[in-house]
């Protein structure tokens, strides 16, 4: 029997459908550069600046999607990383830290959608929330893992707490729960494909950011 899309759980397409643009995030030339050693912490330290603004837009306005109908049940506390990235980039840049940490075109642009969808569109906002925390949650270990060993932090310690999630003892576990409520989102199914093309626009704006982040740190290439 073949799938149709109403058989289809939600999750799914939603992994589906931005399947390719992950296969290009984790290609891209700054994540290559970075995890395959050919960048210094100067570069991971800026990326996690931007990163910084992000989950500053995504956070800030927990408190009133904790009660939304929609969002609501997706704003976990166990989650939250805004503190988690201070340590780290404390850690990395020192006590002036933020003089560091200055939006990028594309960083200010990102952050400005979601808090525009945290403000306007709950469901659109659960898309960039799934795209962040669900990727932290998978991808995000092995970047810690590269992370620590190429620049010697500590390791689960101050410059890689945001990929550390104290709270949740068994991510597998945690996704599965968050995979059942991206199925039973309370929305209809038009509403549905608008929150599917908001995760391939999150997508986009992470590339765009890496896009930027590998002019800023480029790598004379042999040949
Ligand atoms: C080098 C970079 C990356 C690596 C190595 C990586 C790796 C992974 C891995 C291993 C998974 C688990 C897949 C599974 O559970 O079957 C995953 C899932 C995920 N990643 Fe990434 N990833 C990277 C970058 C990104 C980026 C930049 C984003 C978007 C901001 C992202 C978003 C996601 C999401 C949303 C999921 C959950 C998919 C789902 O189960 O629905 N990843 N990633």
């Amino acid at each position: 029997m073949t799938d149709t899309l109403e058989t289809v759980p939600f999750s799914t397409q939603i992994r589906t459908a931005t399947a390719q643009q992950h296969a290009d995030a984790e290609n891209s030339t700054f994540m290559g550069d970075l995890l395959g050693g050919a960048l210094g912490v100067d570069a991971f330290y800026r990326y996690t600046g931007q990163l910084w603004h992000v989950y500053r837009a995504l956070e800030a306005h927990g408190d009133i999607l904790a009660a939304d109908p929609v969002a609501g049940r997706f704003v976990r506390p166990e989650l939250a990383r805004l503190a988690a990235l201070e340590t780290d980039l404390a850690h990395l840049g020192g006590p002036d830290w933020r003089d560091g940490i200055d939006p990028l075109p594309s960083t200010a642009g990102y952050a400005a959608r979601i808090e525009e969808c945290a403000r306007t569109w709950p469901a659109g906002y659960v898309a960039h929330h799934y795209t962040r925390y669900l990727g932290d949650l998978s991808g995000g270990q092995v970047i810690r893992g590269t992370a620590e060993k190429l620049w010697q932090l500590p390791k689960r310690g101050d410059g890689v707490r945001f990929y550390v999630f104290d709270h949740i003892p068994n991510p597998a576990a945690f996704k599965r729960k968050y995979r059942v409520l991206l199925d039973e989102l309370p929305v209809d199914d038009l509403e549905r494909q608008r929150v599917l093309g908001e995760c391939r626009n999150a997508f986009t704006l992470n590339t765009a950011l890496f896009r930027e982040l590998a002019a800023e740190f480029p790598v004379r290439r042999e040949g």
